[in-house]
């Protein structure tokens, strides 16, 4: 690619992740109000999906010890994580590419695909911290309503594409319903879609509860990208690393999208994820918790008569029609934050999962809440 391509994609590439970030400065602006001290202090927040398990000792010991390699830059560790990434995956360190959280890739493949003129294909509700970065950089999207059981619909989705899709993005387990699509079908989208354009794939949650994944496909499947990050079962979200898996000739491309050489995680945070990347006790202990602290909710919505849907994730879709008060207010009462709406005029909202203790504290509200005056 010529330099003053380059500079011309690296310009896209600002403008997505500036957006990117603006969406989730205001997310936190909304959660951390002036007047609390801190982020945590006295807040139970199950607004963002984050693992209250993490950081692992494994990868907190690594990134104090990685503190006083700060003075160099990070391209060693980036390889090294990269062919650690490959290593755990199937892969090669080619098949590799690393960003600042996934949400930096998202914005990468969108950069990508507004550089292509096209449009992208994507289900609504789902996961868009993408979609203001495509919407400024003039990219038409198509919203794919879910289907009945808020399970993303393949067929309709399929049907939506035509000449002009650049990309359909699809996450799997979806968040925010925490649904997930069979393995036989997914496998099936994948061959359709990519017989015609960039199927990117989310895959943020599959790690939970062991969901299909169709990242062994990348290596033959130029048109296929999986997204994955750290800072789910593995803790470290505010460490801020992701990945995407694709074949070396989409890497390739996508690279060129990268704001600049040494975009990506820090040295400190790479470190952290090498030293949790082999951690299994870890990710067993984090997905046992998880559904621990799931079935205490489960079991809170099921006394009071309150419709979920059944979730492969770390975050659970309900319905607060039957509840007789708003549950943001009474769990706000209660210094809960995170019952979150995605849909427009709609009773569902989404609530992540925290501690046994926290989910226990959420139950005991909203119990109390029916009561109280
Ligand atoms: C489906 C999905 N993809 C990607 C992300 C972003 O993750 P990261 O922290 O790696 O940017 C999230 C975060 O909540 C998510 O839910």
């Amino acid at each position: 690619m010529e330099r003053r391509q380059l500079i011309k994609n690296s310009a896209f590439a600002v403008a997505a992740f500036a957006l990117s970030k603006d969406l989730f400065a205001k997310q936190g602006e909304r959660y951390f109000s002036k007047n609390v001290e801190g982020p945590n202090n006295g807040i139970i927040k199950l607004s963002s999906n984050e693992n209250p398990h993490g950081p692992a000792e494994s990868a907190k010991k690594a990134m104090i010890d990685a503190v006083i390699i700060s003075n160099r830059y990070q391209f060693d560790i980036n390889t090294e994580l990269r062919e650690a990434i490959g290593k755990l995956t199937g892969h090669t360190k080619d098949n590799v590419l690393l960003g600042a959280g996934s949400s930096e890739l998202l914005g990468v493949v969108t950069s990508w695909t507004a550089y292509k003129k096209g449009n992208i294909v994507a289900s609504e509700p789902t996961f868009k911290v993408w979609l203001p970065a495509a919407r400024k950089l003039g990219l038409p999207t198509k919203l794919v309503p879910l289907t009945s059981s808020k399970h993303n619909d393949l067929n309709a989705l399929g049907n939506a594409m035509d000449a002009d899709t650049k990309l359909l993005y699809l996450c799997n387990p979806n968040n925010p319903t925490g649904t997930v699509s069979p393995k036989s079908d997914l496998e099936a989208f994948v061959k359709t879609v990519t017989s015609k354009t960039i199927l990117l794939m989310d895959e943020a949650y599959t790690d939970y509860y062991d969901s299909p994944s169709m990242s062994h496909l990348v290596s033959s499947n130029p048109n296929l990208i999986i997204a994955k990050t750290f800072s789910k079962t593995y803790g470290m979200a505010g460490a801020r690393v992701g990945y995407v898996l694709a074949h070396p000739d989409t890497i390739k491309e996508l690279s060129a999208f990268m704001a600049w050489a040494n975009a990506g995680p820090s040295a400190v945070s790479m470190r952290g994820a090498l030293g949790v990347i082999n951690d299994k006790a870890f990710v067993e202990y984090v997905k046992a918790e998880n559904i621990k602290a799931k079935s205490i909710l489960y079991k809170g919505f099921n006394d009071l008569g309150i419709k979920y849907i059944e979730s492969f994730t770390s975050f659970v879709y309900f319905d607060t029609k039957t509840y007789p008060k708003s549950i943001p207010d009474v769990l706000k009462a209660n210094n809960i934050i995170g019952a979150r709406s995605f849909e427009d005029n709609s009773t569902w909202l989404r609530l992540s999962i925290g501690t046994v203790q926290e989910m226990t504290k959420v139950v005991e509200a909203l119990k109390a809440g029916v009561t109280k005056a």
